[in-house]
């Protein structure tokens, strides 16, 4: 099964990153519902190894924190722009709990990017060059500043591809300052 790892935003700071939207040419924008933070992308995974990941993943414990999202911009660059993010603002909590969820995942023998986490919300998905239309979004919106939230858990989460676009099925949720303790989705 195809599996991330995420954390999932309220719904209304959902409808809010969704109020964001612009017309932009060629930008498919990830649908309300979906919108996450990934802290890991695991591909295609064996059954077999879910229970370990679990497992793994069940004994991070550290806290639960506040995440403020703030300002936008493109992967790689606005030059080649493929993805358009909002970005995260004070980010120390997020990349320990970053750092740990990729050990959990490399533990499994599940092969991880050697590139550093770079944490950010994808807003939307780009296949056009830059456009005038992509420039003036960044420009408004990169001291765009949303109210913090708490992130008391992450989710395992299976990725079904259709020809609808990808289906997001929660597996597992892993509670933080509860002692990692986990819960069936
Ligand atoms: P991103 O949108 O935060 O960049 C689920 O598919 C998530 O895994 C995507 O939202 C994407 O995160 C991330 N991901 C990373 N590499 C991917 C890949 N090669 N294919 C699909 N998703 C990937």
């Amino acid at each position: 099964m195809r599996l991330f790892i995420a954390i999932e935003l309220p719904d209304g700071m959902k409808t809010t990153l969704s109020r964001l939207r612009a017309d932009i040419p060629g930008a498919r924008w990830v649908p309300v519902e979906q919108i996450h933070l990934t802290l890991a992308f695991l591909g295609e995974v064996e059954e077999l190894s879910v229970e370990r990941l679990t497992v793994e993943l069940a004994q991070i414990q550290i806290p639960a924190f506040d995440l403020s999202l703030s300002g936008t911009g493109c992967f790689p660059n606005p030059g080649r722009p493929r993805v358009l993010w909002v970005g995260v603002e004070s980010k120390r909590h997020l990349l320990h709990l970053g750092n740990r969820v990729h050990d959990a995942v490399l533990a499994c023998g599940i092969p991880q990017e050697e590139r550093p986490f770079s944490p950010h919300i994808t807003l939307a998905r780009l296949n056009s060059s830059p456009s005038r239309e992509l420039q003036v979004f960044l420009e408004q919106k990169k001291a765009v500043k949303l109210s913090p939230f708490s992130v008391r858990e992450f989710i395992l989460f299976q990725s079904r591809l259709s020809h609808n676009g990808a289906v997001h099925i929660p597996i597992r949720s892993f509670r933080l300052a509860t002692g990692g303790a986990s819960s069936e989705c």
